[in-house]
Parts: C-alpha cells; structure tokens; sequence
C-alpha cells in the first residue's frame, strides 16, 4: 500500500486516495467500497469580521494576526453576510459483502492541517482506516473535505469567507440535503440516522452544529477534543503561508492559507506516545492548509460547548494530545469526564482516553481501540 506513495507523487501535489480498499471480513470478502462524491450546497453564514485585520498579501501580518487570535483573541467589529453555492468534495464508503448495513451515516468532518484523507488513514493500513473500521460495523461514511480544502479547485478568500460558521451552515446544509432529499442526492440513498464525527476542529465545528441544529445529529462524536483546550500550547508553533512554503504545490492560494513548516513541531502538535514514526513524517509531507479565518474563529468556538443539543456525546482524546487533554491517564480522564457538564442536555455522554496517544488519534497505534469504543457507544445509543 505505501511503496507506490513515492516523494515524487507527493512534490507533484497528487491528490492522494483517502481511502485503502484492502479491508475484508474473515472470509475474505471486501468489507467496505467507496467512491468520490461531490455535493453543490446552497449556504449563508453571519461571518465575523475582524477590528484589525492584516494585509491579504502580507504573511508577517497574517501569522501575527493567528498567533494573536490564538493568545489574547482577536477584536471583532462586527458580522457580515456571506452566501454561495459551495462545491463539497466527498468519499462516500458503504459496508459491503456480508456486514448488515445499518441505514446510518457518518458524516466525517477533519481537523485544521488536513482533509478528507485524514479519515482513510494516508495509505498506511486498515488500522487507521475510519471509513474500514466503521463500515464492518455496518456504518456508512462519508468524509468530507471542508469548504477551501482538499479536492477544492476554488480558494475562497481565506479570512473573509473560510470561517468555522460559514463551514458549521454548509454542513447543516448537507446533512438536510441527506436527511430530506431521499436518493435524490450526492449518495444516491437517504439517511434518516445521521452521526457527526469530527476531529480537532471539526470537534470544534460540531458542537456549533449542535448548538444551532439540534436535530442533524442523532449522535456526535467529538475526537481531539475536551471543553478544557490549550490554545496556548498550539500558539507557539511556526506558521507559514502555503503558496510561499510549498510554492510548487500550493501556487495560487492566496497567503491566509498557511501550514507548518516545521516537521518537529508538526509532530509534536498531533503525534505524541505509541505511532508509527514513518506515517508522521509522511503526514508532514502531506499536511493541507488551514485559513487565518479558521485559526481566528476557532479561537472564538472552542468555549461555548454542546448548549442544549439532546442527541448522545461520545469524546476521545489522547492522553498526550497537546491541545484538548494531559497526562497521565488519571487527569485526563478527569478533563473529559468534565466535559460532560459542557452537554447538560446530553440524552448520553461517555468519554475515551486512549493512553500514549496525541492529537492525531486514529493516526496512532491506539486507534483500533478508539474505533471500538465509539462504535460500542453507537450501537448502544443510536436507536
Ligand atoms: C478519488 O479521487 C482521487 C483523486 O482525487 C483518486 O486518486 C481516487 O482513486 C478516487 N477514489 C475512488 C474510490 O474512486
Ligand atoms: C508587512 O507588514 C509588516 C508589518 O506590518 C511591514 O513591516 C512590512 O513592510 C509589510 N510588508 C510588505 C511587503 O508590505
Ligand atoms: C465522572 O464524574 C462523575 C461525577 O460527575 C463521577 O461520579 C464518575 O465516577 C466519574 N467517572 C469517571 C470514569 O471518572
């Protein structure tokens, strides 16, 4: 599976499979199938609009106005209205062979520095395959890559428009178009069972959706994420703007797309504990941008919690995961055990820490226990 991801393919900037197709039952029978999807989704957001922004062209401007964002906040004057038809890219993978189907969906949402690929473990096997794990317990999935990301031929203005509420509408918009348009949408199936799954600040982005539409979820599972986050920690990593710092992969995006060009603090930010050191650095070479309008409002989003959504909360988070937990095991037990008072109308809330784990969980050797655990919780509380 790895051999054929050469360094060749990747200064290339080939858009890398995000899904191994490789998982099969006991029997031998593929487990899983699935296939590129992409969505048109009508969205308006009151977006934020910053006191002080910097000059869309100036990249000194642009990461002090992060890592501000970031440490003491960044002012906001007021909100603006933003609308559009978005293009959402999409991997739509289905149990297949013997595994019963469930008729439910999980809509996958990845975190800041990555996309869609995230889920499918970068080519690195099964164990960290979301869409496999998820699929032999007979749970659809569908990864999206968010607005700005991954598959996106568009850059939309990255401070402007690229904003954790215009992202928190579009996916209110897709889940309705899935819940109410039966097979006349992307997937060709409707699903009346729908499970948000995201990681760091697709965590940050569900609690948005849940707050605001309480009934999209039936259940939300929060990974990288505790209602106690370091932003401080996050703060102190280098950032550079993409276009000047992978000019042969990222020409054209405007410089509020930024990256880390530091490979020890990359791995330092999601990897911690018990991994495979080659699928980190294989992360660094593949890491996507993320916008100054994503760091700014994630700042802004990582407090407010859960609000009163009623569906069923599942949290996990690494013990070493730098920015949502601490160690040891004990503590952070403790800080997501917490978090449950942040879902006060929560029908169900059961939290994981799997030990020897950062940021990135489904990236660690953990990450078949972390699969299980979420997939208990949804057996049990999905109906
Ligand atoms: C999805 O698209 C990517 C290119 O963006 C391609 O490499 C991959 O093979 C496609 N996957 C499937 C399952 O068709
Ligand atoms: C970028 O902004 C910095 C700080 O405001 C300023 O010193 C510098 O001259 C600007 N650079 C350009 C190319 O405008
Ligand atoms: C979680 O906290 C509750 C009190 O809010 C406590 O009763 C319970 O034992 C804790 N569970 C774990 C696993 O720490």
């Amino acid at each position: 599976m790895r051999s054929h991801l050469s360094s060749s393919l990747l200064l290339a900037g080939t858009a890398l499979s995000a899904v191994s197709a490789a998982a099969v039952d006991g029997r031998g029978h593929p487990t899983t199938e699935c296939s590129n999807v992409s969505f048109k989704i009508p969205a308006t957001a009151q977006n934020l609009v910053f006191a002080t922004p910097p000059g869309a062209n100036n990249e000194t401007e642009i990461l002090a106005f992060i890592k501000q964002s970031l440490t003491t906040g960044e002012a906001v004057s007021s909100t603006q209205r933003v609308s559009g038809d978005y293009a959402i890219n999409a991997v739509f993978c289905q149990p297949t062979g013997k595994t019963k189907a469930r008729g439910v969906l999980e809509v996958l949402v990845h975190g800041l520095g990555f996309d869609k690929a995230s889920w499918g473990g970068l080519g690195f096997g099964d164990q960290y395959n979301w869409h496999a794990g998820a699929n032999a317990r007979g749970y659809h999935t569908l990864a999206i890559d968010r607005l700005g990301q991954g598959a996106d031929a568009a850059h939309p203005d990255p401070r402007n428009i690229v904003q954790a509420q215009l992202h928190a509408e579009i996916i209110h918009q897709l889940i309705t178009t899935i819940r109410k348009n039966a097979k006349n949408n992307a997937l060709g199936q409707g699903f009346d069972k729908i499970v948000y799954v995201g990681h760091s600040f697709g965590s940050i982005l569900g609690t948005a959706v849940g707050r605001q539409y309480p009934a999209d979820a039936d259940v939300t599972v929060l990974t990288g994420y505790s209602s106690a986050p370091n932003l401080g920690a996050i703060s102190g990593y280098q950032l550079a703007s993409a276009a000047l710092f992978r000019p042969q992969q990222f020409a054209g995006y405007p410089l509020g797309y930024t990256m880390m060009p530091v490979e020890a603090e990359r791995r330092a930010n999601f990897f911690e504990g018990a991994y495979d050191p080659a699928l980190a650095h294989f992360d660094y070479l593949t890491q996507r941008p993320s916008t100054d309008g994503e760091w700014a409002t994630l700042a802004a989003g990582a407090g407010p919690g859960g609000g009163d959504y009623p569906g069923a909360v599942f949290v996990a988070a690494g013990v070493y995961d730098v920015g949502a937990c601490q160690p040891p095991l004990a503590t952070c037990q403790d800080i997501l055990n917490k978090t449950r008072l942040a879902f006060p109308k929560a029908r169900a809330y059961d939290f994981f820490a799997p030990d020897n784990t950062g940021h990135a969980l489904s990236l660690h050797y953990s990450a078949p226990e972390t699969l299980k655990r979420v997939h208990d919780f949804l057996d049990r509380h999905i109906y």
